[in-house]
């Protein structure tokens, strides 16, 4: 699935719609290449117009009571967000739309217990159809109280999750990601220049094919992909992401090992900051951090072991020595000479090699891209 997702989408909006909500999720799966058709039932058409709605959506808007057969039959995913308990009951009850697969967010109060409304609908809910409950956010709409709904990165991926192979459903997948931080003082620390892109975009490619991912990270240029199958654990030091590391990995069944560790730490730890005066100089004495992966490698019952070489040089025979020597089924090369490539952007050129001798090579993608190349290798190798 490298490139761009393409997907037809139907969504039905019902009052008192949650403008800032569906403008969002609007926002955001145009930015993921769907293409959302609109239907406002009256009563979310007393707040916008038709032709609000088209011009939200850059599509047609027609009203939800003139849904066709064709409308349904022609979208890939059906959504109704927000959804009153009216409107549930409608679609889950008309022999029309019943008929077709829905992803259902209600609307409901905060004081609603969400297990409860599962429940109140078990009924109802054929196995095709998707309840997408809210989190802990809540949207305040003033005078007219407050609604809990799923969040709009919650109702997008529960909507590409329809349109992507889930090929790695269920499968427990462990990434290390960005760069650690090794603390010299109170106020200073040697660190390097990984901005996370990598790993965060190997989180979500991971998690839409229905990995379920633990990210163990460090500082993060972006914030953490809003996905329900990625759970987050931030750590700071090398030493902090290798004891989280092996505390997870009985659970682990593919790790995927794409952060910057600092190979070298401070001896010691200075508790007050260093003064500097009457110092021409100051001589830092480093010592090695553990090797996450090459431990890893070692483990009796490792995991489908994925790891990643930023060379300078020599990049195939230094990319094959550290497969063979860290025990990888997978390892992803770049050459960190070539403009585009490696830290601090968002574009990458990277060749995979595999024990079996092969290897393919990736031309100069976005690192969105390259994520999903990797997770069609990951899915296709990992399980034999
Ligand atoms: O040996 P080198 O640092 O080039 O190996 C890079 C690979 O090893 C990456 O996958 C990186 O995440 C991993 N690594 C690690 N722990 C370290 C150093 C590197 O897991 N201390």
């Amino acid at each position: 699935m490298a490139g761009k997702l393409s997907g037809r989408m139907l969504l039905v909006v019902d009052g008192p719609a949650v403008l800032v909500h569906t403008l969002e999720f609007l926002r955001l799966a145009r930015q993921n290449g769907l293409t959302v058709r609109v239907f406002p039932t009256a009563s979310a058409l007393l707040f916008q117009s038709i032709n609000a709605w088209a011009a939200y959506s850059g599509q047609p808007c027609r009203e939800f009571e003139r849904l066709s057969e064709e409308d349904l039959q022609a979208a890939e995913v059906r959504l109704a967000a927000p959804a009153s308990v009216r409107l549930l009951e409608l679609l889950l009850q008309n022999d029309q739309t019943a008929r077709y697969p829905w992803l259902l967010a209600p609307a409901l109060l905060p004081e609603d217990k969400p297990e409860e409304v599962q429940q109140s609908f078990a009924a109802l809910l054929q196995k095709h159809h998707k309840l997408l409950l809210p989190g802990a956010d809540v949207s305040d709409l003033g005078a007219m109280g407050k609604l809990a709904l799923a969040s709009p990165g919650h109702c997008l991926e529960a909507a590409l999750a329809e349109l992507i192979p889930q090929e790695l459903a269920g499968v427990r997948v462990l990434l290390t990601v960005g760069p650690t931080i090794e603390d010299i003082d109170p106020v200073r620390f040697i660190s390097n220049r990984s901005t996370g892109r990598m790993g965060q975009a190997l989180a979500l490619a991971a998690a839409r094919r229905g990995a379920l991912v633990t990210m163990i990270h460090g500082p993060l240029a972006d914030p953490v992909s809003d996905h329900p199958n990625i759970r987050p654990l931030a750590v700071r030091s090398a030493q902090e992401m290798y004891d989280a590391t092996l505390a997870e990995i009985s659970r682990t069944q593919v790790a995927i090992l794409c952060a910057a560790v600092a190979d070298f730490t401070p001896n010691i730890y200075t508790e007050e900051k260093i003064k500097k005066q009457g110092a021409e100089g100051m001589r830092l004495l480093l010592r090695r951090t553990p090797d996450i992966l090459a431990s890893l490698g070692q483990q009796e019952k490792r995991p489908f072991l994925v790891g990643f070489a930023a060379e300078s040089n020599d990049l195939e025979l230094n990319a094959r020595h550290k497969l063979q020597s860290k025990h990888c089924d997978i390892l992803c090369a770049n050459d960190i000479r070539e403009p585009g490539c490696g830290f601090a952007v968002r574009t990458n050129r990277i060749t995979m090699f595999f024990p079996d001798g092969e290897k393919e090579e990736l031309p100069m993608l976005s690192k969105d891209e390259a994520a999903e190349c990797i997770c069609t290798q990951i899915a296709r190798r990992w399980a034999k």
